[in-house]
């Protein structure tokens, strides 16, 4: 049957706001991360210690996460090579996640690396995080469709995601960045990986909502036995390297499904729309998400 309970890995101010045309003040980043704090969310990710001039959006990491990293929640932050964890681990971070990508046109464009170039820049990035401590997450992009390769072979997907694990990542999280994926995909990509040797404890589903079948996947992955979902608040989002990546599911249509389902998130859905509404207006733009419509009336 279907689990009690889920949990919900928030990554609005991370994934939703990376590819802002406009600053977003840290003030507004950090009363952001607040709030969905506020509304039940017990994983959020906070900001990136890349380069700034790949992700100028989150160029404020210094200053937006000592604002934040005392809420009493999970807070994980993208490092992307040992520069990266060494500026998380100064500022106390508790947790972090490396990225990697199961296709070389992603490699290219996102980390300027090849797959394997990635991997040798990850594995001492992980191991050092692992020795100090920290829980650390390895995410894997293009899973099922890349903007420039097209579908993306299964196989291609566990070679990565088994070496993500075999480095130390105790949770993988499988993007569909550019959301093209469909539930028989899904099934078909966790079924293999298990195969591989790699459990569905140790799985997390991220699916961008490109052709609306995000939430179709994410109940895919949940008959699978998948229990970690990760989603941005207002459905914000996308990825600057991946002219395809259209906003991430979002997070009050999850919950709205898994309220209707009777599973438990922990989310006051009330106080998540009210966060996204306040969040559209900074933003300018209203809330693609359709639940934050119908329970906002806007
Ligand atoms: P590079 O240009 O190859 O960097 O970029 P490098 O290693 O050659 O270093 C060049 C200079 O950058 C050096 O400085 C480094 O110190 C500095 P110099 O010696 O010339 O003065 N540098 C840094 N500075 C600050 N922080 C750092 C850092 N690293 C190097 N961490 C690099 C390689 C990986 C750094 C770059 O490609 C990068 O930052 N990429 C990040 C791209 C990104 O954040 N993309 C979005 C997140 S992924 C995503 O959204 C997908 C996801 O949501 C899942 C899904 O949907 O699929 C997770
Ligand atoms: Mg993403």
């Amino acid at each position: 049957g279907l689990p009690a309970r889920v949990r919900i890995h928030e990554v609005g101010p991370r994934d939703g706001l990376q590819n802002e045309k406009t600053a977003v003040p840290t003030d507004v980043k950090a009363e952001f991360v607040r709030r969905l704090v506020a509304a039940g969310l017990t994983t959020v990710e906070a900001t990136s210690f890349v380069h700034p001039k790949w992700v100028p959006q989150l160029a404020d990491a210094e200053e937006l996460f000592p604002r934040v990293r005392d809420l009493p929640v999970r807070l994980p932050v993208l490092v992307p090579n040992e520069r990266g964890l060494d500026r998380a681990l100064a500022l106390g971070a508790r947790e972090v996640a490396v990225f990697a990508s199961a296709t070389e046109s992603f490699a290219r464009a996102n980390l300027n690396r090849t797959v394997d170039e990635a991997l040798a820049m990850f594995a001492p990035t992980v191991t050092r995080a692992v020795e100090a401590g920290l829980k650390v997450r390895g995410y894997l992009s293009m899973c099922f469709g890349d903007p420039w390769e097209g579908a993306v072979p299964v196989e291609q997907v566990v070679r990565v995601t088994k070496a993500l694990a075999d480095m130390g990542c105790d949770e993988l999280s499988l993007g569909d960045t550019i959301g093209v994926a469909t539930p028989g995909h899904v099934k078909a990509l966790l079924a293999a990986l298990n195969e591989a040797g790699v459990p569905t404890s140790r799985l997390a589903v991220h699916f961008h909502d490109t052709y609306g079948q995000a939430l179709a996947n994410a109940y895919a992955a949940l008959e699978h036995g998948v229990t970690v979902f990760d989603a941005s608040a207002g459905g914000l989002g996308g990825c600057p390297y991946a002219k395809s990546a259209t906003g991430n599911l979002a997070t009050e249509d999850l919950v709205w499904m898994f309220r209707g389902l009777g599973i438990e998130t922990g989310v006051d859905l009330a106080a998540l729309t009210d966060t996204s509404v306040w969040m559209a207006d900074q933003l300018g733009r209203p809330s693609p998400s359709r639940t934050v419509r119908a329970l906002s009336h806007k």
